[in-house]
């Protein structure tokens, strides 16, 4: 498996897209992530958020243009490899998607089961993590006996859970109040910090200002980058990966409200 090119996580290079034979959702994306890079993606409803975000982890193919992901160009990729691909992406879906018939303990376990990990490893992690986000009394329920909120933190808590190389994330606050929403900002700066690149899309505009970082816009399926976006399109070095630090949440830090 090759490693980013040039640092690069995933490179577009005139994207365009449309569903079927409607018109042209995205047009003439260009862009490219710095590994380990920090980005808030904005844009009213309906601008092209969710469907960026859907190239950027595969579950759609660009009508045009080309897309490189980890150093590999999607299009000339044969199919059995792009899984493995898939698996460095943690997704957060702005309708979650989770699998209702396990509880939240086994939702979040899965990619470490997935990976191999041995199951007194997962227990601890999951247990901890779920904890963070405020959810150790729900660690046996089933995600439709869950409030949207607390769905909203399994299906975050799935995504950071195997620390992936890029983690993707649509409205994650959505469904969630201002005091968790920076709780949980706190989590992808630390997942951030620990190397993974970060792409957040969202309407919250609050919390961009407040938390900082670079943003991606779209605005009717037109792309651009603002001028303080430092990990985009150019060659910024990868961040360190936070030194001594291999934790992605500090262990006492406790139940969230
Ligand atoms: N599956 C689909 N089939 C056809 N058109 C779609 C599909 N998904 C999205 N679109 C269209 O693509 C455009 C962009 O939608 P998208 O969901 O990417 O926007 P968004 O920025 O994520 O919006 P929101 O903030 O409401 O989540 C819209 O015009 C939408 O109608
Ligand atoms: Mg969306």
């Amino acid at each position: 498996m090759p490693h980013e090119a040039n640092g690069r996580v995933i490179e577009f290079e005139n994207v365009g897209l449309r569903y079927g034979l409607g018109p042209e959702v995205l047009q003439d994306v260009t862009f490219s992530l710095a590994a380990g890079s920090f980005h808030f993606l904005v844009g009213p409803s309906g601008a092209g958020k969710s469907s960026l975000l859907r190239l950027m982890y595969l579950a759609l193919k660009p009508s045009r243009g080309l897309i490189t992901l980890f150093g590999r160009d999607i299009a000339t990729t044969p199919r059995r490899a792009l899984p493995a691909l898939r698996r460095r992406i943690g997704v957060v879906f702005q309708d979650f998607r989770l699998l209702s018939h396990l509880s939240a303990f086994d939702n979040v376990a899965l990619p470490l089961r997935v990976g191999g990990n041995r199951e007194d490893d997962v227990r601890k992690h999951v247990i901890e993590l779920l904890s963070w986000v405020g959810l150790k009394d729900h660690v046996g329920a089933r995600p439709p006996t869950l409030s949207g909120g607390q769905q909203q933190r399994v299906a975050i808590a799935r995504a950071v859970i195997g620390r992936p190389r890029l983690l993707l994330a649509d409205e994650p606050t959505g469904n969630i109040d201002d005091k968790m929403a920076f709780r949980l900002m706190h989590l992808f700066e630390e997942l951030n910090k620990l190397g993974t690149t970060v792409v957040i899309a969202t309407h919250n505009e609050a919390l961009v200002e407040r938390v900082g970082h670079g943003c991606l816009r779209l605005d009717r399926g037109r792309f651009a980058v603002d001028a303080g976006d430092q990990g985009v399109s150019d060659t910024r070095a990868a961040r360190p990966a936070g030194g001594n630090r291999d934790r992605l949440y500090p262990s006492n830090a406790g139940d969230a409200a």
